[in-house]
């Protein structure tokens, strides 16, 4: 996978992954690439990748639409938050959590303490495009979505803003916002 030329090398890499002692949590709005960087991330890090929706769909036997349709958002951010309590264990992995997740302040709470929390972020343009590409996300259902994007981002931002690392992803390939990821658990370690 092409990294940003400013990144860091293969060595580098290896070292890095060395000196992670907990699990790093991506955090940030749907659409912005949590599971695939993550996916990429663990890759590259030699750690395993865990999505934290596919496990409350497999925990619920049920798929996330499904679930707040028949219990609402509510129900679901508390399938959620115990979930997430069970990921952030102490073991080494990359976990990819949900757009809200962050947002809950008990789920927020138990990441900074026990993970490494990055938030990926970027502009509403870019979002959109990407959830296009999904049509499994019931709020987006509810309206608009850039509206809906944009009022959610705004609103989130404040909870996002409390993890220590923040990187922007911009349009096109991931290997430039892996990069970034990487450069910046380097920097907070
Ligand atoms: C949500 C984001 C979704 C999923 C659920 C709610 C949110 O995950 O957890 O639909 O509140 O932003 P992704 O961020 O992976 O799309």
């Amino acid at each position: 996978m092409e990294l940003d030329e400013t990144s860091l090398s293969a060595t580098e890499i290896e070292a890095l992954a060395r000196r992670i002692d907990r699990p790093v949590v991506l955090v940030g709005m749907m659409g912005v690439g949590k599971s695939s960087v993550g996916r990429k991330l663990a890759n590259l890090l030699h750690m395993p990748f865990v999505d934290a929706d596919d496990e409350i769909e497999r925990a619920a036997q049920m798929s996330i639409p499904e679930i707040f349709e028949r219990f609402g958002e509510a129900h679901f951010r508390d399938g959620e938050r115990r979930v997430i309590a069970r990921l952030v264990d102490g073991e080494r992995k990359i976990i990819a959590t949900g757009g809200g997740a962050f947002v809950n302040p008990e789920t927020r709470a138990m990441i900074v303490d026990r993970a490494i929390a990055v938030w990926l972020d970027s502009d509403v343009d870019t979002l959109l495009e990407r959830v296009g590409r999904k049509d499994n996300r019931p709020l987006l259902k509810q309206g608009d979505p850039r509206e809906i994007l944009t009022r959610l981002r705004d609103e989130r931002k404040v909870a996002y803003e409390q993890a220590p690392i923040h990187v922007f992803s911009t349009r096109g390939p991931h290997g430039r916002t892996i990069g970034k990821v990487l450069k910046g658990i380097e920097a907070w370690l």
